[in-house]
């Protein structure tokens, strides 16, 4: 099988590109991505002289280039992680997540009916749902939610969902999504919450958690997210939605403390900030349907995860030291400088 896997020199999309090599012998990928703040090529260094990996550095929304290049390589199968994916960053200015999320999906849905395609596959998230309320513990994300997005990255990646539901009922073209949880794993850019307060705390600076640090999240260690896009290519129904999660939900100030302690920092590195703008309070995905139709469970609990994680970023500093003392001191300084 020939893939084009867009966003691959992003976090998952490059851990994905990975577990894809190993584990099929005999697909080729061919990586499309823009190579924006958040794409990194050193990332890709393990597998540029693999004769089954292919990089080409175009963006996704641009109509002419990804024509050419379904023209010219013909692939089985799309894999859609290209985004912009940080919603503080969003919050901030909209306009490049509506270009990328939403022009970007319809061009490459348009390629897909102009030269034909076994699968398209959307990489979305559980955000698209909105948030669940913190006293409702009973009340988890299916399938069957309504979409009731809350910022402009959750409205751009429910818009780019309906779009391939509508381009499945229209045209018939074999799509499936899947709406994961939050990731963490190697390679995360350091601008997330687990990455960021690794890094902080490793040089000692403060811990920004917004507000009480009380808003939840359902965390999943990236290969299993990968295991379980995997399988929905191999396995799952055209039209259909699967739901990702592994039933980790923990508030962030928990997330931050159990950090430090692995590190053996002192909790008063620990600093509130102003909370995120509409900040989503609760995040938790059924992962019922996947499991029950796909056979899919999580392989890495949390625990062991989060250890590995710390282990991968203490192992390789100069991959996230190079990205941190470069343009994003800008950003971190404009984000944080006054909170
Ligand atoms: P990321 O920001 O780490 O990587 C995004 C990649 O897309 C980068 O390599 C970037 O260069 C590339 N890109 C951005 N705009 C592009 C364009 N116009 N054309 C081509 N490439 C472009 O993101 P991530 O965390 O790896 O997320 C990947 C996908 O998974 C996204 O679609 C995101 O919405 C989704 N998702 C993420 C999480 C999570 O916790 N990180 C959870 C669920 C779903
Ligand atoms: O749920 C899936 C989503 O998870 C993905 O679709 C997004 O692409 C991904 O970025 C992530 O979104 P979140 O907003 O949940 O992730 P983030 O790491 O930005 O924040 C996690 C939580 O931590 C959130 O409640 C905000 C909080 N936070 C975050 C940062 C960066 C802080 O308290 N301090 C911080 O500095």
């Amino acid at each position: 099988m020939k893939l084009f896997v867009t966003g691959g020199a992003g976090f998952i999309g490059s851990n994905f590109i990975f577990y894809l090599l190993e584990k099929h012998p005999e697909d080729a990928v061919l990586c499309v991505d823009a190579l924006t703040y958040a794409g990194n090529l050193e990332t890709l260094a393990p597998v540029m002289q693999n004769p089954r990996f292919r990089f080409v550095k175009a963006d996704i929304a641009d109509r002419a280039a990804m024509y050419a290049l379904f023209e010219s390589e013909k692939p089985d199968v799309v894999v859609n992680f290209a985004a912009e994916s940080h919603v503080d960053r969003s919050i901030e200015n909209p306009s490049i997540f509506l270009q990328t999320n939403v022009m970007g999906t319809q061009v490459l849905l348009d390629a897909c009916r102009k030269y034909g395609i076994q699968r398209y596959h959307q990489v979305s998230t559980d955000e698209v749902y909105g948030d669940l309320p913190l006293d409702r513990l009973d009340l988890f994300f299916t399938e069957q939610t309504p979409l009731h997005a809350s910022s402009p990255y959750s409205a751009s990646k429910a818009s780019a969902d309906l779009l391939c539901n509508a381009y499945f009922r229209t045209y018939g073209l074999p799509v499936t999504i899947s709406r994961c949880s939050n990731n963490y794993g190697p390679y995360q850019f350091p601008e997330k919450l687990i990455p960021l307060m690794i890094a902080n705390a490793l040089a000692d600076k403060p811990l920004p958690v917004y507000g009480e640090g009380l808003n939840v999240r359902d965390w999943l260690y990236v290969e299993d997210h990968c295991t379980a896009i995997d399988l929905i290519l191999r396995k799952g129904k055209p039209g259909q939605v699967y739901n990702i999660g592994g039933h980790n939900e923990r508030r962030n100030i928990d997330i931050v403390k159990t950090i430090l302690a692995i590190l053996g920092k002192p909790e008063s590195l620990i600093t509130h900030v102003a909370d995120r703008k509409g900040h989503d309070q609760r995040y938790a995905i059924d992962p019922a349907f996947i499991h029950r139709e796909l056979g899919w469970l999580p392989q890495t609990g949390f625990e062991d995860g989060i250890r590995k994680t710390v282990q991968w970023y203490l192992d390789n500093k100069p991959w996230w030291e190079n990205i941190v003392n470069g343009e994003y001191q800008t950003y971190y300084e404009r984000m944080y400088g006054n909170r």
